[in-house]
């Protein structure tokens, strides 16, 4: 049976501020750049969503895309859409949200949550047009990537 991967993409809308509390300002800004504005500022993030899984022989559906978005939705996009990340998502309480660690938080909102025979294979987060990282899950290990 074929093993197919299949990809919803949704969009949210967050605001975040990239800091550590226990480093200066001069340092936070110098690390964190732009994303260390103590007054927050907001992403257009893009999120792809990957499924793996053997294609249903009677729908021709690795799983229906349809509920993927609905899943996606319940378990991410209420939490985060037009939100603060820092200040507004139990998920992501003590984490400073990077892309990085946004992806690895929602891959555990998500991992779980997939029907019988089919696994969570990636996370795409990207937050600007030119900055992404993908995610496929602890036991293969993380990958994170983007060009400034
Ligand atoms: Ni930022």
């Amino acid at each position: 049976m074929a093993v197919v991967r299949a990809t919803r993409r949704v969009h949210f809308c967050a605001a975040h501020r990239l800091f550590r509390a226990d480093w200066s300002d001069q340092r936070n800004r110098d690390v964190f750049g732009d994303c260390a504005n103590p007054n927050w500022h907001g992403h257009n993030y893009e999120l792809d969503v990957t499924v793996e899984g053997p294609v249903d022989p009677e729908t021709g559906f690795v799983m229906d895309l349809k509920r993927l978005k609905e899943l996606v939705e319940r378990r991410v996009l209420l939490d985060v859409d037009h939100k603060n990340l820092n200040a507004e998502v139990s998920w992501l309480e003590g984490i400073n949200p990077s892309t990085e660690n946004v992806a690895v938080a929602i891959w555990a909102r998500l991992a779980g949550e997939l029907p019988t025979g089919v696994r969570l294979a990636k996370v795409l987060l990207r937050e600007t047009e030119r900055n992404w990282v993908e995610y496929a899950g602890p036991s293969a290990g993380g990958t994170a990537k983007g060009e400034a």
